[in-house]
């Protein structure tokens, strides 16, 4: 595609609104919802997201991970906690999760707190890999700068004969999960004109004053402007 024709690229969305009376009572049972249809639509890796994280400098940076689970607590992908994003998570656990669900023209967006799961949480996890991955989880220096292919491949099959051909893998130590916290889940809809449903939970301290509908839950619902 020539780069002038970006300009000229742009899509009217129509599939649907978000009203509030849409809304589970709380972000997760909300996610678990949009992540369903996002996996009914047959998306291709609807479970795939970007992680932001911040430098001790301040800079921030994004990959993609896949989500592995989903609990009332939050939102948890696994990695390599020496890769850069580990090195800067563990540092500052302020983060952001980034769901592209363009098919369905949607996106979630959520900002939160990481912190690692625990060694038995992680050995947990890690079993259930393919042999083939949990090999490669010990061969690769996540982030690191590598001579070349050849060192990598080398690695690789050094970390396969030392586990021999059907020993039971152990999760290296520097690999694991990260649960993130939420502290605010948008939900975002497109609509015509550009005139997109933005619906934002957000976490308010717990026994706040509120009375109706909402009082005594942690979270409050927000429409910000598209
Ligand atoms: C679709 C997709 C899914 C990915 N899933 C993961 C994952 O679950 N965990 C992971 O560590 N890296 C995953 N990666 C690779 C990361 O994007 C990234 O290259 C790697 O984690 C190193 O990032 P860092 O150097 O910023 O720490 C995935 C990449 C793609 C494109």
């Amino acid at each position: 595609m020539k780069e002038r024709d970006l300009s000229q690229l742009r899509q009217e969305y129509a599939a649907g609104g978000l009203s509030e009376a849409d809304l589970a009572p709380d972000p997760v049972a909300m996610f678990r919802r949009w992540l369903h249809d996002a996996v009914a639509a047959g998306l291709h890796e609807p479970n795939a997201m970007v992680v932001s994280s911040v430098s001790a400098d301040g800079r921030p940076s994004s990959r993609m991970v896949l989500l592995k689970g989903l609990d009332e607590r939050g939102f948890v992908f696994f990695t390599n906690y020496g890769s850069r994003k580990g090195g800067e998570l563990d540092a500052n656990p302020a983060c952001a999760l980034l769901f592209p669900w363009h098919d369905l023209e949607r996106q979630v967006r959520v900002e939160g707190e990481a912190t690692r799961l625990s060694d038995a949480e992680n050995a947990g996890y890690f079993a259930t890999r393919p042999r083939a991955s949990q090999v490669g989880a010990w061969a690769s220096p996540q982030s690191a700068v590598v001579a070349s292919r050849a060192e990598l491949d080398k690695r690789y099959a050094e970390a396969g004969a030392r586990f021999g051909e059907d020993g039971v893998v152990p999760a290296p130590p520097q690999w694991g999960g990260y649960l993130v916290t939420p502290a605010a889940v948008e939900f975002w809809q497109g609509r015509r004109g550009r005139m997109h449903d933005r619906l934002r939970y957000r976490r308010v301290s717990t026994g706040s004053t509120s009375v109706g509908p909402d009082a005594g839950s942690p979270w409050r619902v927000e429409r910000l402007a598209p």
